[in-house]
């Protein structure tokens, strides 16, 4: 099937609304993604006419609600190739995914001196949960740079494993500069387990865990075009018997006593109290939307708009590309002398022209580029080779008010 930009467009009613007295140009679906028509109608038709609580109620709507939110399960797992549906842990997003890995497997397993190897091009959500280990328990955490151009070379990550190594935490895409990370090939060349932080690489590449050969695979619902408050963490049935639960409430259980409680099978073992019950219908709606289209499509289109963008962005001799390496997603952090990445962004939302500024949620590898913020445009599927021209357009207007 052929990618149609023009009706994946007018699928998402937000693109045809005016921001400023302009055409919205919408790059900022790194910070969160639009929603398409058939992701508002399913949330919609299950609050209007489907809705009640899941796995507890005999009644038909609770039976009902529980088979639309129980068949997400599996639509997530065919997105991510995983062997196995039970293996797929719903969650609220990758935070609390690389939460759950920290509190639920690497608390109860790694020692003071234990070490967790990750790279400085981490999103704040696969550091934070690392840091907390090694506060309360002592693990080291063992740093891998990029290149300067933003790559991060494999066997570099792999150099930094050494015996005490108990868990390798690693981006598949960096939500700052686009950088596709070799993790099947981190994955291949060591037996320790790998933590990988999917959030935007499964929005803009087909993801096939089996074949990554990692452990563990977080997914965020509001980058995938679904809704914010859903999510899935993909865990290895065999690190899943490694796990004991994190959060404690109903659902999670089998019994409870007054002196001993035993716990339900994953995954729901892992999944405490009330769930994101229609965040999660509405994810299933949009990856059923994804498949539809193909992510092979999605993906080959917008390695045409990382390819224009590029140029027409290398082009501006005064504006520097923040980590630029060959195998990137459509995601440019930029910096401009004598102008701050917020001035950028507020002129070119006058323009109509969405871009995130500040640290992306990765201070170190700010420091890393010696920068304190960057403007960020970060592409999608529904965008085009005319907004790429609205943004050299509007980053040239930037430059002349600063020059
Ligand atoms: N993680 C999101 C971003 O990259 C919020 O903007």
């Amino acid at each position: 099937m052929s990618f149609d930009i023009d009706a994946v467009r007018s699928d998402f009613p937000i693109l045809s609304r005016q921001v400023n007295g302009k055409p919205l140009v919408y790059l900022d679906s790194g910070a969160s993604a639009q929603k398409p028509q058939v992701v508002i109608d399913a949330i919609t038709r299950a609050y209007e006419g489907e809705y009640a609580n899941v796995h507890r109620g005999l009644h038909f709507l609770s039976n009902l609600a529980t088979d639309n939110y129980e068949r997400v399960r599996g639509t997530i797992a065919r997105f991510l190739n995983a062997p196995c549906e039970d293996e797929v842990i719903f969650t609220s997003g990758s935070t609390e995914g690389i939460n759950l890995v920290s509190y639920a497997w690497a608390a109860p397993r790694l020692q003071a001196g234990d070490e967790i190897v990750l790279s400085v091009m981490e999103h704040h959500a696969n550091i934070v949960p690392w840091h907390f280990l090694r506060e309360r328990q002592g693990v080291v955490l063992k740093w891998v740079e990029p290149e300067p151009d933003g790559s991060l070379p494999p066997e570099k990550v792999l150099e930094a494993v050494g015996p005490r190594t108990k868990l390798i935490a690693v981006t598949h895409m960096s939500n700052v500069t686009g950088t596709v990370v070799d993790v099947a090939a981190i994955a291949r060349g060591t037996d320790v387990p790998v933590m990988v932080d999917g959030s935007q690489a499964a929005v803009h590449m087909p993801v096939d865990v089996a074949a990554l050969g990692c452990d563990f695979y977080c997914i965020t619902g509001h980058k995938l075009y679904g809704p914010s408050g859903s999510g899935a963490i993909w865990i290895k049935a065999d690190r899943q018997a490694e796990m004991r639960p994190f959060l404690g409430g109903g659902d999670m259980i089998r019994t409870v006593g007054r002196d001993e409680v035993t716990y339900a099978d994953p995954p729901l073992r892992f999944e405490a109290g009330t769930p994101g019950i229609v965040n999660q219908i509405g994810l299933g709606a949009a990856l059923e939307y994804l498949m539809g289209l193909g992510m092979q499509n999605v993906a080959q289109h917008e390695r045409g708009l990382r390819d224009y963008a590029r140029d027409r962005l290398r082009e501006l001799n005064w504006l520097q590309i923040q980590g630029d390496a060959a195998d990137k997603g459509a995601i440019f952090s930029m910096t401009m002398e004598g102008a701050h990445a917020h001035d950028i962004s507020t002129i070119l939302d006058k323009k109509g022209i969405a871009v995130r500024a500040g640290s992306h949620c990765a201070m170190p590898l700010m420091e890393f580029f010696g920068v304190n913020a960057t403007a960020r445009a970060s592409f999608a599927m529904y965008n085009t080779q005319a907004e790429v021209d609205a943004l050299v357009e509007g980053l040239t207007f930037c430059r002349e008010l600063f020059a």
